[in-house]
């Protein structure tokens, strides 16, 4: 069984990864790759439980550790039961937020010592580091006026109702992640087309991809048949 690969994809709020983490998806499938699809905070059937506690603020009276806390066991857990699982399957999983939403929202913003934040990645994540991880990048204007519309009406989130200058001091922080995190971050502009968008973000994967088993059959016997003609 071929290991597969663990792709994340971070932003601001309405940058849309969902939308295109939707369009990747089909994209892949019709490749002929094994997709998972799954999201932060949660993902699994115990992080799903922790995700209305985080994002219907029902945790922010008890402070941002606590909530940091719950972000990680959260993150465990679906490291644990969905993600590893699937990637030691040969799938590719596709993740809608991960531990740099974290780094990002309870370190940056929220202030959480860096060396709590790090033990806490460590542990919740447990070695399973994506393979790339796509920063969809919009101006966090932008993003929050795709958000309020979103919402249709309805109360925006914990984390969405914050000041527009939280949501900028996020932007820049995700920028300066990809900086400091070449190999891994690749960052895609999020303003324009929705498929050119999907272009250059297929193009991001496309760099991380493995072969699929026809192709490797096809490489094996590429490689056998050269053998043979030399020998
Ligand atoms: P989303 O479904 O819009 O991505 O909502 C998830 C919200 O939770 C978003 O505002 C970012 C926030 N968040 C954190 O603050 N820390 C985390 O570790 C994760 C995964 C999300």
């Amino acid at each position: 069984m071929y290991k597969g690969r663990f792709i994340t994809f971070e932003g601001g709020e309405g940058a849309g990864k969902s939308t295109q983490i939707k369009l990747i998806a089909e994209t892949l499938e019709k490749l002929g790759y094994d997709v998972v699809v799954t999201r932060e905070p949660g993902g699994s059937v115990g992080a799903e439980a922790t995700r209305h506690v985080l994002l219907s603020g029902a945790a922010e009276e008890f402070g941002v550790r606590m909530e940091a806390f719950l972000f990680a066991s959260a993150r465990s857990d679906h490291v644990e039961e969905v993600i590893r699982p699937a990637v030691e399957a040969g799938k590719i999983v596709l993740c809608d937020r991960f531990a740099d939403s974290t780094r990002i929202y309870q370190g940056v913003t929220g202030n959480i010592e860096a060396t709590l934040l790090k033990n806490l990645e460590r542990v919740a994540v447990n070695g399973m580091v994506p393979d790339l991880t796509i920063i969809i990048d919009v101006p966090a204007e932008i993003g929050m006026a795709r958000a309020t519309n979103r919402s249709a009406g309805q109360e925006l989130d914990r984390f969405e109702k914050e000041e527009l200058g939280t949501h900028e001091l996020r932007r820049n922080a995700f920028l300066e992640l990809a900086k400091e995190e070449p190999i891994r971050c690749t960052v895609v502009d999020g303003l324009g087309d929705v498929e050119d968008i999907a272009d250059n973000v297929f193009k991001a994967v496309e760099m991380v991809l493995p072969l699929l088993p026809s192709q490797k059959k096809t490489k094996n016997k590429s490689a056998a048949q050269k053998k043979s003609n030399s020998a």
